[in-house]
C-alpha cells in the first residue's frame, strides 16, 4: 500500500515544507543490544517500519554524550554519541541507511545549557568567583546578609529555585548558578562569543555528517534579561510560558538566532525548528523570520482540548502567527513532554476515537507535522508506579507532580507480553503495561481498522492526492456547535471533524478517508472525515 516517501527536491519548496517528522525518543523506540534502553542500531533496524508508516525524516531526541538527569537534555559533549545509544559510526549508519529510504534525519541540539559534568562547568566549579571559566555560565552572589538566599526569585521549570548554591574550593558555600530547568542543567550565558563559537562547531561537525538540521531545544531560551530582575509568579508548568515570564522570550535571543542561521545557510537544504513556548502571535513569528529558524514548533494543537471552538482557534492562530513572515506553519498532538493524545482526550476507545479524528484534522492541514512515536500506534499514557518514576520533575516537585515519563514509555512491536519485541531484556527502563498486546506495531500491521493503518494510509494520501494542494485553508459553511469543516482553498480537500456528540451530515462529496465508519451516511461522533 504505502510507498517510500518520495524524494523531494529544494528546486521549488524547500522539501520541510509539508513533511511529516516522525519524533523518535531513542530511548523508547527500540533496544538492539539488551540493555532494556533503545538505541540508534535500534533505529536503524526499525527503518523498514519507518518507510512503511510514510514519514519523511526523523528528529531524534538527544543521542549526545550525557549523564542522563533529564534523559539527553543535559549534554556533556555535543560532538559525540552517548554509550547507552551507541557510536558515531551508528549515527553515520542511520543517516546512510534512513537516506537510501529518502528518510532525513535531524537531530536535538541542547544550546540553553550543559550538563553539569560539561567539562566548561567542572572548570568553572574549580576556577571560582570572578574567573573566566565562570563566566560561560550564569554564576552570581546570592543575596541577603551572607549571600545565602538566591540572586532572584525565578522558579526552575522542574520545581524549586533556578538557582543552586556551590561550595567553593575553600569548603564554604559561595555563589549561584542558574538552572532554568533541573540543576545538572546550568544555564549557559549567551553573551560569552566562546559560547557561541563552540555551538558552531557542533553545528558543522554534525552537518558534515550528513545530518539534514535540527530541533532546537528551548529555543526560546538562551538569552536572558540584563540584571535577571526578580519576575511575577506565574504558574510554572512548561506549558505556560507567557510574557511575563521572564525566564523566556527575551528580544537578544533572536541575534542568537540569526547567527545560528548564517551557519546553517553554509549548507543549503538543511533545516532547522526551534521549541518556541510563546502564546503571542507576533513574538512567535519573530523567531521564524527570514534570517532566523526555518521553522517553530506550534504547540497550540497539543494544548487544545476536544472542543471545536478551541481546536478552530488554534489551527486560526497556529496560521495566523506565521502569515505575516511567510513563515511555514507546524502542527503537532504531542510529543516527550505533554500527555498522549489518546488520554488527553478521555482515554479508552473514546480518547482513541478522537487521537484518530485529530490525526485526520493535523494531516489535512498545509505545513509541516510533526507525529510522536507511539502515537501512529494509538498508545495511551501509562500510569507508572512511584517507584518507576525517572522524570526530573518527580523528585523536584517534592512527588507532587509525576512528570513525564508516562508519555515515554517503551513502544511495543510485537507479541503478547512485555517487553513485546522492545528489548530482549524483560527489565526495560520504564516498565511496559501487560495489556497492550492489540497495541504492537505487528497486531496493528495485520489489522486493516488499527490506528496504524489508519495513519499510513492518511499519510499516503496526503503525499498522492492533488487535493491536499496549496498553502491556505477556508472554513466551510457555518459549523454547528462541536463541529468543524475547513478545505484546502486550491486542492479542495474538505476535513470535517466532529466533536458534537451526535452523527452529524456532510457536505457534498467523496469521502477518501473516515477515522470511523460512516453509519447511515453520517459521520458519527468522536470521528473525522477528508472530502474529495
Ligand atoms: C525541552 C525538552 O523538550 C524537555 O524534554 C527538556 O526537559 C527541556 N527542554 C530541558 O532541556
Amino acid at each position: 500500500m504505502t510507498q517510500p516517501a518520495a524524494p523531494r527536491t529544494a528546486y521549488d519548496a524547500p522539501w520541510w515544507k509539508d513533511a511529516v517528522f516522525h519524533q523518535i525518543y531513542p530511548r523508547s523506540f527500540s533496544d538492539s543490544n539488551g540493555d532494556g534502553v533503545g538505541d540508534l542500531r535500534g533505529v536503524i533496524d526499525r527503518l523498514g517500519y519507518l518507510e512503511l508508516l510514510g514519514i519523511d525524516a526523523l528528529w531524534l531526541s538527544p543521542v549526545m554524550r550525557s549523564p542522563m538527569a533529564d534523559h539527553g537534555y543535559d549534554v556533556s559533549d555535543p560532538r559525540d554519541i552517548d554509550p547507552l545509544f551507541g557510536s558515531v559510526a551508528d549515527l553515520d549508519d542511520l543517516i546512510r541507511e534512513a537516506h537510501a529510504r529518502h528518510i532525513r534525519v535531524t537531530m536535538d541540539l541542547v544550546p540553553n545549557h550543559t550538563s553539569d559534568q560539561h567539562p566548561w562547568f567542572q572548570a568553572a566549579l574549580r576556577a571560582g568567583p570572578g574567573s573566566r571559566e565562570r563566566e560561560r555560565y550564569v554564576f552570581r552572589d546570592g543575596r541577603g546578609p551572607n549571600g545565602d538566599e538566591p540572586p532572584n526569585n525565578w522558579p526552575s521549570v522542574f520545581g524549586g529555585p533556578a538557582w543552586h548554591r556551590v561550595t567553593e574550593a575553600d569548603g564554604r558555600p559561595g555563589q549561584w548558578y542558574l538552572h532554568i530547568f533541573a540543576p545538572e542543567q546550568p544555564d549557559l550565558n549567551w553573551l560569552d562569543e566562546e559560547v557561541f563559537q563552540d555551538l558552531a562547531t557542533t553545528l558543522r561537525f554534525w552537518l558534515d555528517r550528513g545530518v539534514d538540521g535540527f530541533r532546537i531545544d528551548v529555543a526560546h531560551g538562551m538569552a536572558k534579561p540584563d540584571g535577571l530582575p526578580d519576575m511575577d509568579m506565574i504558574t510554572n508548568r512548561i506549558m505556560d510560558n507567557d510574557e511575563n515570564d521572564l525566564r523566556f522570550n527575551n528580544p537578544g535571543v533572536h541575534a542568537i538566532h540569526r547567527r545560528i542561521r548564517a551557519v546553517m545557510d553554509e549548507y543549503p537544504g538543511r533545516v532547522t525548528v526551534g521549541e518556541i513556548w510563546c502564546k503571542d502571535n507576533d513574538r512567535f513569528a519573530e523567531y521564524i523570520r527570514p534570517d532566523e529558524l526555518h521553522l517553530g514548533f506550534n504547540f497550540r494543537l497539543a494544548e487544545a482540548e476536544w472542543d471545536a471552538a478551541e481546536i478552530r482557534e488554534a489551527i486560526d492562530n497556529s496560521l495566523i502567527a506565521v502569515e505575516g513572515v511567510t513563515g511555514i506553519p507546524t502542527w503537532t498532538l504531542s510529543n516527550h513532554d505533554v500527555e498522549r493524545e489518546v488520554t488527553r482526550y478521555g482515554g479508552g476507545a473514546l480518547g482513541t476515537a478522537r487521537a484518530r479524528a485529530m490525526i485526520l484534522v493535523e494531516l489535512a492541514l498545509p505545513g509541516t507535522v510533526f507525529l510522536y512515536n507511539g502515537s501512529e500506534l494509538g498508545l495511551p499514557n501509562v500510569d507508572l508506579p512511584d517507584e518507576a518514576l525517572q522524570d526530573p520533575t518527580w523528585e523536584r516537585s517534592g512527588h507532587t507532580e509525576r512528570g513525564r515519563d508516562g508519555c515515554r514509555v517503551p513502544l511495543p512491536w510485537q507479541g503478547s507480553a512485555p517487553p513485546y519485541g522492545f528489548s530482549s531484556n524483560e527489565s526495560t527502563w520504564l516498565p511496559m503495561p501487560a495489556d497492550w498486546q492489540d497495541l504492537t506495531a505487528e497486531a496493528e500491521l495485520e489489522d486493516l481498522d488499527s490506528t496504524l493503518t489508519l495513519y499510513r494510509t492518511a499519510l499516503e494520501l496526503r503525499r498522492m492526492r492533488p487535493e491536499f494542494r496549496g498553502d491556505a485553508i477556508e472554513w466551510y459553511g457555518a459549523p454547528g456547535p462541536g463541529l468543524l469543516a475547513f478545505r484546502r482553498i486550491d486542492g479542495r480537500l474538505t476535513c470535517v471533524l466532529n466533536a458534537s456528540g451526535a452523527p452529524v451530515e456532510l457536505p457534498d462529496g467523496e469521502v477518501i478517508l473516515s477515522s470511523a465508519p460512516l453509519v447511515d451516511g453520517l459521520l458519527p461522533a468522536d470521528a473525522a472525515c477528508w472530502l474529495a
